[in-house]
């Protein structure tokens, strides 16, 4: 098939491109370069360096002709979509339905979009199906929720087959290590550049850490099975963030006594976790990396990519 990764040169982005190569797709990638790397992209997809806001955007789509689209390119800091929320919808609300029309001008069969469990269900008293309430804490949820309900309704007006897929706290190879970034990553440089992991507060806030190549392997379900609505791929297990510094000490054989805390952030999510039920029933997938794997890899992955690091 005829494939368009947005934000293929991203984290999460670069593991979905990776599968569909493997299985034997046609590979195109769209990215603008602000927080993903040229050097994440595959060598034999076809790269494509633009902004989704480019008035280009169309034409670009034009030539490409995907037959499905994995739409993760967005602006992905919780905290610029608080201070700058039109900045956010524009990149992650607007930027997509422009995506969204220029796919359906030029024949686009599928389009599954990147969303967050955890920025859409907030905290959680215990693993989260998708008809929990929808309760976002801040724009960047508010966006993510938003494109969710566009493509209900692009799937009542239009007939495109879409699919959500709301991951939990996403980890693995390539993960970003700049500002707020995912802990595992930051913890990861922290270790590799010689210094214990830093945690915010107590350490037993939790989260449900899935692996980038588990759902790749999800993606590449959705797209056989054209699957439609809404998916939430995590684990249904909870890691506190104590454990987790905890276990990456060990990869790095440092002594965990030397994990330091400092004060908690305000308004940080307390519990976040995902049932994933659903993509195992419909889909037939489930994680299968075990946390300890997925850790060791991808400490593996900071150790030895130093150079191309922040
Ligand atoms: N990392 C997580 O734990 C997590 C959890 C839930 C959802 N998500 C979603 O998954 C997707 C991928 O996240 P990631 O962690 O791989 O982030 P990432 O920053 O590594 O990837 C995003 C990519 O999109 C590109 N991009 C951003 N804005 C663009 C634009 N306007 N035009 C073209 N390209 C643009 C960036 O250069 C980057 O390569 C995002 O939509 C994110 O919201 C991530």
């Amino acid at each position: 098939m005829r494939i368009l990764v947005t934000g293929g040169a991203g984290f999460i982005g670069s593991h979905f491109v990776d599968r569909f190569i493997a299985e034997g797709h046609q590979v195109w990638v769209l990215d603008n370069l602000r927080s993903g790397s040229k050097a994440n992209v595959h060598a034999s997809a076809t790269f494509v360096h633009l902004d989704l806001k480019d008035e280009r955007l169309s034409q670009g789509i034009a030539r490409i002709k995907p037959e499905a689209v994995f739409h993760l390119a967005a602006q992905i800091d919780v905290r610029i979509s608080c201070g700058d929320p039109v900045f956010d919808a524009t990149e992650n609300i607007l930027a997509t339905l422009r995506l969204l029309e220029a796919g359906l001008a030029n024949g686009m069969e599928f389009f599954a979009f990147a969303s967050s469990g955890g920025a859409i269900y907030g905290e959680a008293s215990g693993p989260q199906s998708e008809s929990h309430v929808e309760a976002p804490l801040n724009p960047y949820g508010v966006a993510k929720l938003a494109v969710d309900k566009y493509l209900h309704a692009y799937n009542v007006q239009r007939g495109l087959k879409s699919a959500s897929l709301r991951f939990s706290n996403v980890y693995g190879p390539r993960q970003g290590a700049k500002g707020e970034a995912g802990v595992v990553a930051v913890f990861c440089k922290r270790l590799r550049d010689g210094h214990a992991p830093c945690i915010n507060g107590d350490g037993l806030q939790t989260r449900d850490f899935v692996y980038a190549p588990d759902l790749a392997e999800a993606a590449s379900l959705v797209l056989q099975q054209r699957a439609t609505g809404i998916f939430n791929l995590g684990t249904g297990r909870e890691t506190t963030i104590l454990d987790l510094a905890g276990r990456l000490c060990d990869s790095a054989g440092v002594d965990s006594l030397q994990i330091q805390h400092s004060p908690g952030l305000a308004g940080e999510q307390r519990r976040s976790v995902l049932d994933a039920s659903k993509a195992q029933n419909l889909l037939g997938w489930r994680p299968r990396t075990s946390l300890e794997e997925g850790l060791r890899a991808t400490y593996d992955w900071f150790r030895t990519h130093r150079q191309e690091e922040a």
